[in-house]
This record gives C-alpha cells, sequence and structure tokens, in this order.
C-alpha cells in the first residue's frame, strides 16, 4: 500500500493523480528479443512498471515421467526482484506470486499450440524489475511477445489489461495509488483475434453494471496492448 492516502484519487475535472482520463492507460512500451541465451524473450514499461520475459523451448523435459506424450508441458514462474517494490520484497516464491504464476500460465497456455511439441517443456520466466500495479497483465503481456519470439506456434498473442473501481469511477489500468486506495481491481487478458477471455479477475467491490463497465474497459485496453505488442514483433522481424 502506498504510504500517503490522497485525499482523492480523481479530480473535479475527472482527471487521475497522473493526469490521465479515466478511459487512458499509461504509457507502453514493448520490445522484442531483448536477451541473447533465452529462445524469445521481451521487454515491457508500462507506466512504472519495468518487466522482462523470458522462454526457454520447447526443450525436452526432465525428469521424464512429467513428460506428456500428446503435448508440451507450459511451466510459468512470476518474480518479484527485492528492489521493484517500496518495501524491499523477501526473495523467492510467496503465496502471491504463486497464485500470479499459475493464473498466468493458464491465461497463456490456451494461445500455445502445445500438441505441436509432444514431450517437451515450455519454461516461461517473468522478472520484475520495478512494480507499480498491474504487473500480472504486463507480465502475460511480456510472457506472449516472448513466445512469439521464440518461434513457438500460437492462435494468436494473448494481451492483457486491468480495469479499475476508483473514487466510484471505472479506470483503465490502474496505476499503484489506484490500486492500493482504489474500490476494485479486475485485470483480464484474452485472444483479441476471436475475442477469447483467458483470464478474468475481480479483487474489490463493483456492482454488476460497474463490472460489466470495467470487462469492456479492459478489453478495450487489450486492443491498444495487442496493437503494441505486434509492431514490437513487427520491428524486430524487419517489417517496421
Ligand atoms: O501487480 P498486480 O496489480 O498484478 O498485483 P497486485 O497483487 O494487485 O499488486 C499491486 C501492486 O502492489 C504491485 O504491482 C506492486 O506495485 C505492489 N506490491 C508491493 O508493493 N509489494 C508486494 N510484495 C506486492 C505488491
Amino acid at each position: 500500500m502506498p504510504e500517503e492516502e490522497p485525499e482523492r484519487l480523481i479530480s473535479e475535472d475527472g482527471l487521475r493523480l497522473d493526469g490521465r482520463k479515466p478511459d487512458e492507460m499509461r504509457p507502453l512500451k514493448i520490445k522484442a528479443g531483448v536477451l541473447k541465451r533465452a529462445d524469445g524473450s521481451a521487454y515491457v514499461e508500462l507506466g512504472a512498471n519495468r518487466i522482462v520475459a523470458a522462454v526457454y523451448g520447447p526443450r525436452e523435459l526432465h525428469p521424464r515421467h512429467k513428460q506428456k506424450p500428446d503435448r508440451a508441458v507450459v511451466r510459468f514462474r512470476y518474480n518479484m526482484a527485492p528492489f521493484s517494490v517500496d518495501e524491499r520484497k523477501r526473495p523467492g516464491p510467496d503465496r502471491r506470486s504463486i497464485e500470479i504464476s499459475k493464473l498466468s500460465k493458464e491465461a497463456l497456455e490456451p494461445a500455445i499450440f502445445t500438441e505441436y511439441y509432444p514431450r517437451t517443456a515450455i519454461d516461461i520466466f517473468v522478472e520484475v524489475l520495478q512494480a507499480d500495479a498491474g504487473t500480472r497483465c504486463a507480465g502475460i503481456t511480456a510472457a506472449s511477445v516472448a513466445l512469439a519470439d521464440a518461434g513457438i506456434e500460437m492462435r494468436d498473442l494473448v494481451a492483457a489489461c486491468a480495469a479499475g473501481k476508483v473514487d466510484g469511477h471505472i479506470v483503465l489500468d490502474p496505476m499503484y495509488y489506484e490500486d492500493g486506495y482504489g474500490e476494485a481491481d479486475v485485470p483480464l487478458a484474452m485472444m483479441p483475434k476471436e475475442g477469447e477471455i483467458t483470464l478474468l479477475q475481480m479483487d474489490g467491490d463493483m456492482t454488476p453494471e460497474e463490472f460489466k463497465k470495467a470487462v469492456k474497459l479492459a478489453k478495450k485496453g487489450c486492443k491498444i496492448v495487442y496493437k503494441e505488442q505486434r509492431r514490437a514483433l513487427k520491428r524486430k522481424y524487419g517489417e517496421e
């Protein structure tokens, strides 16, 4: 939680603490292929978030009894650097990062043609270097670009973005103060081409109408993210 609670999160003229309009996303930058030793990688800046994703594989899975004869096993590790947050985060997995790893894997797996890679493992690592809320979404966004950069066959990219409720307003892409002092947070991931949602969570309180509005707004955010993901890949592979 940020140390000092701001008096209000939305000003009288409807602007947020960082000057954004309610339906505005933070500045987003994506770069594909940033690590030499990974098969695929990506770097994402979303506002003050700084996140790296690395993909290794498809590679032989050991021990062999963990292999699936008809598909690849997808593994995902979300990790926050000790220096990524205000109060030093103890290194190593905690309940939160284990949960985020699980739901991120589940958000990405439907997009991967795992059946093309039997008996292998696809390992995805997300390292949060600086966190400012929305890291699970930015991590999924980065991981998806890293998977494509690794040449892994996918149905579509997975784009992720959150919406939230702040001072009674539904807002896109909450940052740290809004996440900490807002009323609710709705992270969403989807495959934009078909519109299939692969992650939808809600933390906090919202009416069913507000929830609908938040989902709609988060989907709009995903479309913006998707465009940037594709641009990053095109930049790396010389089409832009
Ligand atoms: O990052 P995300 O919004 O997906 O997850 P969260 O659990 O809602 O966390 C929101 C934010 O709280 C993180 O992005 C961090 O900025 C912050 N946080 C922190 O300061 N210390 C932690 N141990 C965990 C999260």
